[in-house]
């Protein structure tokens, strides 16, 4: 699997291997440790599980979208056009991002079984290019549909250049979605569980002082401090969550990417100034990635190391998860 960047940052092309032979052909079209591997050769974040497939059929000049979900049901869309061909959309949606608003366009269709990574966060919408095409997403969380949101396909603010129809037929909720600065926000934190804190830096001609301080700016009693350093730049570490200990995270030097995941949405918070402390709550699952050669991560911790406090398998995250959510 072979994956091209886009005009923006967080979407991505990617083209499976096609096998030809004296009976037809095939296609691998979804092998998930190669799908992450890609992502992560290219610095994306990994996913969560894509756990839905859905498809879809339209004839030429449909035109599907703009869709999202909001959180905690937002949806990641692995999307592959089997039949026929297709003008794929991604929207960013998420307000505080500097791609606001901004979109990329890209054409697939089944002869090159091309497919586009649209991460949560994005608005999607596809334009049959031809009669019967179909379209299959595979998405990292089902419809819901009181989380569903529309932005106007025709929004004059965000200006996708659609492929000329001569006819071009939307569903009515289409038609009348909000435009994209009317629509409802896709917050970039998933709420209450994480907090993205600027420390209050003091500095003079000197250099610069940050104070941690129980209970002022961390949030919890600190039972335990670590600091992760050396870590090579191709690992990934964490991979878990913790039923009880809350954590505070700083790169006091360097710069790493963590992934968090309160089982329902998933988000990539990149810390690369030691004025920046990630809070993560219990039960949140987190993983961390690229971490720079002169990365220090230090983290503060409510409690002593304790081996029964992890949830190291993702799906008894979930599950575990689910039920305090009941
Ligand atoms: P782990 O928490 O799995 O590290 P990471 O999340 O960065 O991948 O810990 C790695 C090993 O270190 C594991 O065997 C437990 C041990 N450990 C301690 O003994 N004390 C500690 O305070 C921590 C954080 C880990």
């Amino acid at each position: 699997m072979r994956l091209l960047q886009t005009s923006l940052p967080d979407i991505a092309i990617l083209e499976p291997a096609i096998y030809e032979d004296s009976q037809g052909g095939s296609v691998q079209s979804f092998d998930e440790p190669a799908f992450h591997k890609a992502l992560k050769e290219a610095g994306f974040p990994v996913p969560r599980p894509l756990i839905q497939d859905n498809h879809f059929c339209s004839r030429k000049g449909v035109l599907r979208g703009l869709r999202y979900q909001l959180p905690p049901r937002a949806q990641g869309n692995l999307i592959r056009v089997v039949n026929g061909s297709a003008y794929v959309v991604a929207v960013d949606v998420r307000r505080d991002s500097l791609t606001f608003g901004k979109w990329v366009g890209v054409e697939l269709d089944a002869v090159s079984q091309r497919m586009l990574w649209i991460p949560e966060g994005f608005a999607h919408g596809f334009a049959a290019l031809e009669d019967n095409t179909h379209f299959f997403c595979k998405t990292t969380n089902g419809y819901h549909k009181e989380s569903e949101r529309n932005v106007r396909w025709n929004d004059p603010d965000i200006g996708i250049d659609w492929p000329g129809f001569t006819e071009k037929t939307t569903g009515a909720e289409d038609a009348v979605a909000p435009l994209l600065k009317n629509s409802e926000p896709h917050s970039e934190f998933l709420q209450g569980t994480t907090e993205l804190k600027d420390l209050k830096v003091i500095g003079d001609n000197r250099g610069s002082l940050i104070a941690l301080e129980q209970g002022l700016n961390i949030p919890f009693a600190i039972k335990r401090v670590y600091y992760i350093y050396d870590t090579l730049s191709d690992v990934g570490r964490g991979f878990h969550a913790h039923r009880r200990l809350e954590q505070m995270a700083i790169c006091v030097s360097g710069s790493c990417n963590i992934v968090i995941d309160d089982g329902a949405s998933r988000q990539q918070v990149r810390l690369d100034s030691a004025s920046k402390a990630l809070i993560i709550r219990n039960m949140i699952w987190r993983e961390m990635h690229e971490f720079s050669d002169d990365c220090v991560l230090l983290v503060l911790a409510s409690e002593y190391y304790d081996e029964s406090d992890y949830i190291r398998d993702y799906d008894q995250f979930i599950k575990e998860v689910s039920c305090g959510k009941k």
